[in-house]
């Protein structure tokens, strides 16, 4: 495992870290095994959300850390909050705070580590969030604070009232799944790849050292599922496959291999809830595409170049 310092904290990071928003519907032994497999594999850092599995995943994990309370210490624990599933978001003040409080409680633990806002809410007044934020620092209930989905001008007018970094923006990024990638390689260009549609998230938070999290890492999109053996992704799975046999890893590998091979120091947020796929994943951290495959790879996905 290789590890990195995430900018602005004194947080050291496994470089991959182990999503946990399927592990819902499993045992409290599966999932202490997954995670025994997870933190002996080097992974330290583990995410949450107050809405996974209706908050059935951070109570799963509550229990493994009751069986292991020695494993808190080890951890980077993540969790976000502002979505309240088919009704609204909400970065209220209350909400928040009543969301961390509940998520500590499911946690079994005093803190978490990192605070994501999950998902953009219309509403949000970025003064009642820096007030949360206050709130939630000062008790020691969070030490950092981010966003998950945010355009670059989201997070700016959050930054403007808080006096905590905005360290993370957890955002979707797969080979399949490249928006932030195609816009810059298109760009002024007539295709459909040139559309902006996040505001250059990618270079700005480049710029501004927030470290990006890639979410759905194998997944091609809630419909299709994930990409690898899957049919419609044929030449991307023949060309994962000829790279697998030449570093001797798994096409999983090689797809978390893609998102690392970006120089931005991407953490790939990876969701299998199998020791065994966890294992063959974290493969991904020997294996170094040159700049060629990476291209490959990326023209594999049915996405041209100008
Ligand atoms: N911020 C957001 O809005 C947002 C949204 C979605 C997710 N997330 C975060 O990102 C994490 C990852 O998302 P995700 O679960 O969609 O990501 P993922 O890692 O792309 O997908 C994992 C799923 O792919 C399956 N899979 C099939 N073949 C696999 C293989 N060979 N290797 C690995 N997995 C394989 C896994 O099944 P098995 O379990 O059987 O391996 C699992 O169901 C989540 O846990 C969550 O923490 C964030």
């Amino acid at each position: 495992m290789n590890y990195f310092q995430i900018p602005k904290t004194n947080l050291k990071a496994s470089r991959l870290a182990l999503g946990c928003m399927r592990i819902a519907d499993k045992s409290v032994d599966e999932v202490e095994k997954l995670v025994e497999t997870a933190l002996e594999s080097g992974i330290n850092f583990f995410d949450h959300a107050d809405i996974y599995g209706g908050g059935q995943s951070e109570a799963i994990f509550g229990e493994v850390l009751k069986r292991h309370p020695e494993y808190r210490q080890k951890m980077i624990i993540q969790t976000k909050c502002g979505i309240v599933p088919g009704k609204r978001y909400d970065f209220s003040k209350e909400h928040i705070l009543q969301s961390v409080q509940n998520s500590l409680d499911r946690l079994q633990t005093d803190y978490v580590d990192i605070l994501l806002l999950h998902r953009p809410d219309a509403l949000c007044d970025p003064q009642e969030v820096s007030e949360a934020f206050d709130e939630l620092y000062e008790s020691g209930k969070v030490k950092y604070f981010g966003v998950s989905n945010h355009t670059p001008l989201q997070v700016e007018l959050l930054q403007k009232y808080s006096k905590y970094p905005i360290i993370i923006n957890q955002l979707q990024l797969s080979i399949v799944h490249s928006v932030m990638i195609d816009s810059g390689l298109n760009m002024n260009m007539k295709e459909a790849g040139a559309q902006d549609k996040d505001g250059g998230v990618l270079d700005y938070c480049r710029l501004h050292d927030i470290t990006i999290q890639p979410w759905s890492v194998v997944q091609a999109s809630w419909a299709e599922g994930c990409f690898i053996d899957h049919p419609n992704y044929e030449k991307l799975n023949s060309v994962m496959e000829e790279l697998a046999k030449e570093y001797h890893v798994t096409k999983s590998a090689i797809a978390i291999a893609w998102l690392l091979r970006h120089p931005a120091c991407m953490q790939p947020i990876m969701g299998t809830t199998s020791p065994v796929h966890l294992q063959e994943m974290v493969q991904a951290c020997d294996v170094h595409l040159t700049r060629q495959q990476w291209y490959d790879l990326y023209l594999a996905s049915e996405k041209p170049l100008p």
